[in-house]
C-alpha cells in the first residue's frame, strides 16, 4: 500500500517537520521537539522520533535495554564519529531511510481473542533448511569498524540466539573462522563485481566452507550519495587510511586473498545484468536469493531466471533514493512471484510487530541490520544478543495477541 501523493505532508509542513527532527537529535530539546512533532500528526516516524527522544541516557548494560532504539543510543556514544556516520547514513536526503520506518506504521494488527496461545512456534523451513526463527542478521560489511571482535561476536551471539547469520562479502573475518563461531555454515552474501573470475574464486571458497545459500546484492551501482557519513565524516579528524585504504581494492578483506582483483577498483557495479545471474545459476548449485529486488517487473524475471529466492531491499535506504519503503514494496513483489519462490524483506525493522506485519504481508522470513550493530557497537556479543532476545519476544507478544501459534497462522487478515 503506497501513500498515496495526496495524503503526503504539504511542503511547508513537511520542511517543519524536517526542522523538528533537527531538533531531535538534540539531548536538551529532543523532548519537546517530539511533542511538536506529535501534535502534526502521530505518524510512525513521528512515534519512531518519541522513543528516541524518551531515551535521555545511553544504557550501561545490555539487561537494562527496553528496546532495540536503546541500542542505537548506546552506540552512538561509544563510537567514533565516522564509523557512526557510516552505519546511520542513507542517502541524499535519507527519505528512502525513513520511509523504511513509515512504512511499517500504514498497517495495523488486528488483535483475536480467545484463543490458546500459551505454545508459540516461531520456527520455519527456508531453501530447505531449517531455521529458528524469521528473524534473520543482515549481510553487513566491516563488523571490525563497530567492535573489536566483529563478526565473531555477532556469529556467537546468532549461535546463542538461534537466528541465521548472513555473511557480507565485505566481511573483515574470514569465512571460514564465521562459520566456526557459527556452529553451521553461514548464509553468504556475494557483491559481483567486473571480475568473474572473482565472484568464481568467492563462490568456490564458500561452497567449500558449507554455506548453503548465496544472496547476491544488486542494488549497488557506481556510485551513492552517502551526505550524511559525508557530513558526519568532517567532525573525526582522525586518518581514515591508517586502518582502511580504498587504493587497493580488498586488501583489508579477507575473503579477497587469494584472488586475482587486479583490474577491480569496487564492489559496486554498474555493469550488472541478467546474463550474470544465468551465468551464476549454471556455476554453482547453491540456492541463490537476489536481495535489493523492489518491483513486481525484476520479481517475474527473478523466477525467470531460475533464483531460489528474493530478499526485498532497498540496502537500508543506502541504495536508491526512491522514497518508497520496503514494505511498500513487499506486496507487488510477492503478488508477482505467485508463491513460486520465497521473498525475504528487510529494511527498517527494529520491533516484534514490524516483524508481524511483513510476515502477514507475505514475507518468509525478514532481515535486520543496523539493530544487531548498534547492539554489537554497544556492548558485543552480549549486545547481538540482548537485540535478537528483544525482538524475538516482541514477536512473541505480537503472535499471541493475533491469535497465531505458528509462522503459518500469520497471514493477510491479520494486519488491516
Ligand atoms: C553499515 C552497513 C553496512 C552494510 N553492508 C552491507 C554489505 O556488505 N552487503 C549487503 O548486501 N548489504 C549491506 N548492508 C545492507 C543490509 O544488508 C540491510 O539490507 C540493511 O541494513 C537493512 O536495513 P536496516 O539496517 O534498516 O535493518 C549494510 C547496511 C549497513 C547499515
Amino acid at each position: 500500500m503506497r501513500t498515496p501523493l495526496s495524503s503526503q505532508p504539504a511542503p511547508a509542513l513537511a520542511s517543519r517537520r524536517k526542522f523538528l527532527r533537527f531538533l531531535a537529535g538534540s539531548p536538551l530539546l529532543a523532548p519537546i521537539a517530539s511533542r511538536l512533532l506529535l501534535s502534526d500528526g502521530g505518524d510512525a516516524e513521528v512515534r519512531a522520533a518519541d522513543t528516541v527522544a524518551m531515551i535521555e541516557q545511553a544504557i550501561a548494560s545490555p539487561e537494562a535495554a527496553l528496546n532495540v532504539f536503546e541500542f542505537e543510543a548506546a552506540a552512538k556514544a561509544k563510537l567514533p564519529p565516522a564509523h557512526w556516520g557510516y552505519l546511520s547514513t542513507g542517502v541524499e536526503d535519507d527519505a528512502t531511510l525513513r520511509a523504511n520506518r513509515t512504512a511499517f506504521s500504514k498497517y495495523h494488527l488486528r488483535p483475536r481473542r480467545l484463543i490458546d496461545v500459551r505454545k508459540i512456534d516461531q520456527s520455519t523451513r527456508l531453501f530447505g533448511l531449517d531455521v529458528k526463527t524469521p528473524i534473520l542478521l543482515a549481510p553487513v560489511g566491516s563488523q571490525k569498524a563497530f567492535h573489536d571482535d566483529g563478526e565473531t561476536a555477532v556469529a556467537r551471539a546468532a549461535r546463542e540466539q538461534r537466528h541465521q547469520m548472513i555473511l557480507s562479502t565485505q566481511t573483515t573475518t574470514s569465512v571460514e573462522d564465521v562459520n566456526a563461531a557459527h556452529g553451521s555454515p553461514v548464509w553468504y552474501q556475494l557483491y559481483p563485481t567486473s571480475s568473474w573470475e572473482v565472484t568464481k574464486g568467492l563462490i568456490k571458497r564458500v561452497q567449500a566452507a558449507g554455506c548453503p545459500v548465496v544472496m547476491v546484492t544488486v542494488d549497488q551501482l557506481s556510485f551513492r550519495s552517502t551526505e550524511t557519513f559525508q557530513r558526519i565524516r568532517r567532525t573525526d579528524d582522525r586518518d581514515c587510511a591508517e586502518c582502511h585504504s580504498p587504493r587497493v581494492f580488498g586488501r583489508h578483506k579477507p575473503m579477497y586473498q587469494g584472488l586475482n582483483t587486479a583490474g577491480v577498483t569496487s564492489n559496486l557495479f554498474a555493469g550488472l545484468t541478467w546474463e550474470f545471474v544465468d551465468r551464476l545459476r549454471k556455476e554453482t548449485t547453491l540456492k541463490i536469493v537476489l536481495k535489493g529486488i523492489v518491483t513486481r517487473e525484476d520479481a517475474q524475471l527473478s523466477v525467470e531466471h531460475g533464483v531460489d529466492g528474493l530478499l526485498v531491499s532497498n540496502h537500508g535506504g543506502r541504495a536508491e533514493e526512491s522514497g518508497w519503503g520496503t514494505l511498500d514494496s513487499l506486496p507487488e513483489v510477492v503478488e508477482a512471484v505467485a508463491g513460486k519462490i520465497p521473498v525475504l524483506i528487510d529494511g527498517g525493522i527494529r520491533r516484534g510487530t514490524d516483524v508481524f506485519k511483513a510476515l502477514a504481508l507475505g514475507a518468509r522470513a525478514v532481515c535486520i541490520g543496523r539493530p544487531y550493530v548498534w547492539g554489537l557497537s554497544a556492548f558485543g556479543q552480549a549486545g547481538v544478543e540482548k537485540v535478537l532476545n528483544l525482538l524475538r519476544l516482541e514477536l512473541e507478544f505480537a503472535m499471541k495477541h493475533a491469535g497465531t501459534r505458528s509462522l503459518q497462522e500469520i497471514t493477510r487478515s491479520c494486519v488491516g
